[in-house]
């Protein structure tokens, strides 16, 4: 697995989306008193694939491991939307190594059959056409508004680049078939962070409302001006959300 690891201090790990990579975090490099570990996922960016169906329990099981290596003790784990139920899977399966939990666009809930169905459907288009189906189809709809500029499309391709069909396809099947975690939310007791763009068009800011409604111990910041990557669109208030959110954890 290819990871990104900067900084000293609270140590953060901050998992992409699909079919994104550790570039998609290249603005959270740096933040004061954080690690900042960035892995690869398994198909994107530099880290080879697993062969097959992946899913979010498998995804988890390899940022497990690598912090395992590291001897970190527990983390704060951020997942962008894929990895946003990334975090969750990890975060039942792995609660003693986690302090906190960042949730930044994404939702508890499961594919619809409709969605799921979907989801597979793409993955044969990609056997047959490439990763270039999805990447040229999601790239817009990333930024605030769905459409954004063509040169703020292309940056974002950059960060779609590393992804490899077999990484595509494992992940759009597993989470078709990933578990509803709607129903284990009330029984997180660690603190969690949601963050959500405003204009986000492929995970709606209300469900970042709802998953924060149902989680014990959420904090609830919702971006202006910012769509599903809000993360490296609003960089400078994602930031001061991130770092006040922790800095309250230490205190
Ligand atoms: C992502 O950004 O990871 C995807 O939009 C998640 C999804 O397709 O459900």
């Amino acid at each position: 697995m290819s990871y990104g690891d900067e900084g000293r201090g609270t140590a953060l790990v901050l998992v992409h989306g699909f079919p994104l990579s550790r570039k998609a975090w290249g603005r959270q490099a740096g933040l004061p008193g954080c690690r900042v570990i960035t892995p690869d996922l398994a198909g994107f960016g530099q880290s080879d694939a697993r062969s097959g169906r992946v899913t979010m329990d498998q995804f988890a099981d390899d940022v497990h491991a690598l912090l395992v290596g590291f001897q970190s003790g527990p983390v704060i784990l951020a997942g962008h939307s894929m990895g946003g139920y990334i975090a969750l899977a990890f975060a039942r399966k792995y609660p003693a190594l986690l302090r906190g939990l960042v949730l930044v666009g994404t939702k508890a809930g499961p594919d619809t059959p409709e969605g799921a169905a979907g989801r597979r459907a793409t993955a044969d288009k990609v056997k047959a056409g490439g990763v270039g189906v999805v990447t040229a189809v999601m790239a817009p709809k990333m930024l605030a508004g769905g459409t954004g500029d063509p040169a703020l499309v292309a940056a974002v391709l950059g960060m779609m680049a590393g992804a490899t069909p077999e990484g595509v396809i494992g992940a759009l099947l597993g989470m078709a078939e990933r578990p509803d975690s709607t129903p284990w939310l009330a029984t997180l007791t660690k603190p969690v962070l949601v963050v959500t763009g405003a204009n986000d068009v492929l995970i709606p800011a209300a469900e970042s409302e709802k998953l924060a409604a149902a989680l014990p111990q959420a904090t609830l910041r919702v971006i202006p001006e910012a769509g599903h990557l809000v993360a490296w669109e609003q960089p400078a208030a994602f930031n001061e959300a991130l770092t006040g959110w922790v800095a309250g954890l230490a205190a």
